[in-house]
């Protein structure tokens, strides 16, 4: 065996992206999956992944994924990234479309890459010894937060699949791997924000950020910290800075939200046993 090859759903922006980059860097083959092509073929001349369009809700572009990577040959990781939110509406308020698109793209797509795949990740522990799956869900796979429903029930639900895969394949050497960010920065663009809309950041000085949610093109996650930009952090010791964000952004809510729970979760890991 020459080199591991790893497949990177969402590879055209943010957290793919960057995970599709680090890969090559430590000299894997990397076959990065997104809808925009033009996106993959930068990030490809960049590095020099292989790259493949595709819209993970279709079950025929995932069986014509399956095909081109059984091409290439074995997969030794899959990382389950593609995914987004739509919408901060009320569970009274939101529109059912947006949760059945999020339930498609968070959920249902890795379990079509994950079913098409796993043949491939079989060749590749024939090969290597071992293989990965690791999905990215959400601290919103955890933590409920209000305007959360639709991508609260979504996380939770690949949270839960995620589970169950670890279950089924026990006794393989398929590693099943879930990573649960709280709020990362990535770099938007247009095409993938469906977030609303305003925000404003109070510091000095004033800045402002608007951004228009139609049409709904694409997914939109939680890359929020770079709409909203913060102020520049100037502690380290004593924890984290907060984002200052105004008042009426139903959005800040969600930021503390998310961000509580990464905390709640990182002091009860730290808390001694005797206080439990
Ligand atoms: N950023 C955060 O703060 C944060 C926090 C917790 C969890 N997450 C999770 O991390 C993952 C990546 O988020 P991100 O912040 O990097 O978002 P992002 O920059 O919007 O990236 C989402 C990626 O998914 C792809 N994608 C969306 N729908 C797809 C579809 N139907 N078929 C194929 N590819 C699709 C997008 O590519 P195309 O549009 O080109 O198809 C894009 O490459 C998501 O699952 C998100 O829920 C993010």
């Amino acid at each position: 065996m020459t080199s591991r090859r790893v497949v990177v759903t969402g590879a055209s922006s943010g957290i793919g992206a960057a995970t599709a980059r680090l890969f090559r860097e430590r000299g894997w083959d990397v076959v990065g999956v997104a809808r925009r092509a033009d996106r993959l073929e930068a990030l490809a001349a960049e590095t020099g992944i292989d790259t493949f369009v595709a819209d993970l809700t279709k079950q025929a572009d995932v069986d014509a994924l399956r095909d081109f990577v059984a091409g290439l040959g074995p997969v030794h990781a899959l990382v389950n990234n593609a995914g987004g939110a739509f919408g901060l509406d009320s569970v009274e308020q939101s529109d059912a479309d947006d949760w059945i698109r999020m339930y498609d793209v968070n959920v249902v797509a890795v379990k079509r890459v994950t079913s098409a795949l796993l043949p491939l990740l079989r060749q590749g522990v024939a090969e290597g010894g071992s293989a990965d799956i690791l999905t990215v869900t959400s601290i919103a796979g955890h933590v409920a937060y209000e305007g959360g429903g639709g991508y609260n029930a979504a996380k939770f639900a690949a949270h839960a699949l995620m589970a169950v895969l670890r279950l089924e394949l026990a006794g393989e050497p398929i590693r099943v791997i879930e990573v649960a960010p709280g709020m990362v920065k990535t770099v938007p663009t247009p095409s993938t924000t469906t977030f609303p809309t305003r925000c404003r950041l109070k510091t000095s000085p004033r800045r402002s950020c608007t951004r228009s949610n139609s049409p709904r093109t694409s997914t939109s996650t939680w890359s929020r910290s770079s709409r909203w930009p913060r102020p520049p952090r100037t502690r380290s010791s004593a924890g984290p800075s907060r984002p200052r964000l105004s008042g009426r952004s139903r959005a800040r809510g969600l930021d503390k939200r998310e961000k509580r729970g990464s905390t709640v979760r990182r002091s009860r890991l730290l808390r001694p046993r005797s206080r439990r």
